[in-house]
């Protein structure tokens, strides 16, 4: 049957949250956008016909919800600020390299932390986060550890531990887009309704992380994956659309403007994300505030710009403010655009799998973990065990 929300919390959450839905029936019936249909109405049937249809996908993402990207300042450039391959007591070479991106003294620096596991003959495949928490959990002294980023798990697995604060490219607050790589890279009265907002913003880091690595002799950089948590995993997915570098997308728990379907309009909805959050989207996502169904596209659209790429999203059994089924439902949805290119995807028949049983599927995985919104070992283990697939044994 596979996994359902617990009863129990659903009612708990619908009486302490009644203006949220948190019931299953009280979905309204809703059709997705055609992943295949071609806005002139032809439909994709081979491979060498989806880039027309990705590129349209693409254009409405960035129309609608995440707003247009600048390409990188001719200016930009990378310093390496420490080496020491003698990090985690001998198992990794520490990088810091800080991208720059003006030489103005008050311009936003991305301060990239990595470590590159010493045992290898050969380039490593990498994993980067973006943090949408406290720098204390990217720790480069590796005082402080968390399982928000194991960095010491996945130097051990094969893979390089990478990750940048989302705050060093845009803070985490509506200020008009004064301050940031906004503020920087365009005046704000130059601003249209599908200029880009925060989350493109952290996106748009993580591409810049990726021209850095594609200079670096010990990242095989066919073989990156872009993680995130919340809001962090709505950027990571929107990376992998907006950068094809990178090979694979992993979402935790990413939820609304992420994940999950806004059609279920489960849990959080759009009038509930633009309200708290009003710089994440570009504006014009807002003008879908209630009005879902006038959504050009869908979430599952999002997953399908993976394909062929490999893509994992994965839920936690206690946030049903992100709708585990929404997520669950749009992993599934994006199938067609991997069967053409012969790949499985999550397959388009099936429940739900059982909680803490991960589907690792063909391009496409997913998993409900039991327990509460957070990034844990758990997930990263999951995450790394489908790379390896998808990744590792694919020749470089
Ligand atoms: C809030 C927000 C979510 C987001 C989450 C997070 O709960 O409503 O959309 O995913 O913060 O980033 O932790």
């Amino acid at each position: 049957m596979g996994w359902q929300a617990n009863k129990e919390l659903v009612e708990t959450l619908s009486s302490k949250q009644p203006g949220v839905n948190y019931r299953e029936e009280r979905v309204p019936n809703y059709v997705l956008p055609d992943i295949l249909s071609l806005a002139n109405g032809k439909i994709v049937r081979s491979a060498a016909d989806w880039p027309a249809r990705r590129q349209e996908i693409l254009e409405l993402f960035r129309e609608h919800v995440y707003g247009r990207s600048p390409a990188a300042p001719a200016g930009m450039r990378f310093e390496t600020v420490e080496i020491d391959p003698k990090a985690m007591n001998g198992a990794a070479t520490l990088k810091r390299i800080n991208i720059h991106f003006s030489e103005q003294a008050d311009a936003p620096v991305l301060r990239l932390v990595m470590f590159v596991p010493n045992q290898r003959t050969a380039p490593a495949p990498a994993f980067l986060l973006i943090c949408n928490r406290g720098v204390e959990n990217i720790d480069y002294t590796r005082k402080i550890k968390s399982d928000f980023w194991p960095a010491e798990r996945i130097v051990e697995r094969g893979y390089v531990a990478a990750a940048f604060f989302n705050g060093d490219i845009d803070p985490d607050k509506h200020d008009g887009f004064v301050n940031g790589i906004h503020g920087l890279l365009e005046r704000p009265e130059a601003r249209t309704p599908s200029s880009w907002g925060t989350l493109a913003a952290w996106a748009w880091g993580a591409a810049r992380v990726m021209d850095y690595w594609v200079t670096d002799p010990d990242v095989d950089d066919t073989r990156c994956v872009v993680t995130g948590h919340s809001r962090g995993g709505k950027t990571a997915l929107w990376a992998g659309a907006e950068d094809t570098r990178f090979a694979m997308a992993v979402s935790n728990e990413s939820g609304c403007g992420g994940a999950a379907l806004s059609r279920r309009c489960y849990g959080e909805t759009l009038s509930i994300i633009n309200k708290a959050m009003p710089h994440w989207f570009c504006s014009r996502f807002h003008d879908y505030n209630g009005r879902e169904e006038a959504l050009p596209l869908d979430q599952h659209l999002l997953v399908a710009l993976m394909a062929p790429r490999a893509v994992y999203i994965s839920s936690a059994d206690q946030d049903l403010w992100a709708d585990p089924r929404g997520e669950f439902l749009a992993a599934q949805a994006a199938t067609p655009a991997y069967a053409l290119f012969g790949r499985k995807g999550l397959g388009s028949a099936g429940a739900m799998p059982d909680l803490n049983t991960p589907l690792l599927g063909d391009g496409v995985a997913y998993h409900v973990r039991e327990g509460s919104h957070t990034y844990s070992l758990y997930d990263w283990d999951c995450h790394m065990d489908m790379a390896d697939r998808e990744l590792k044994l694919k020749p470089s």
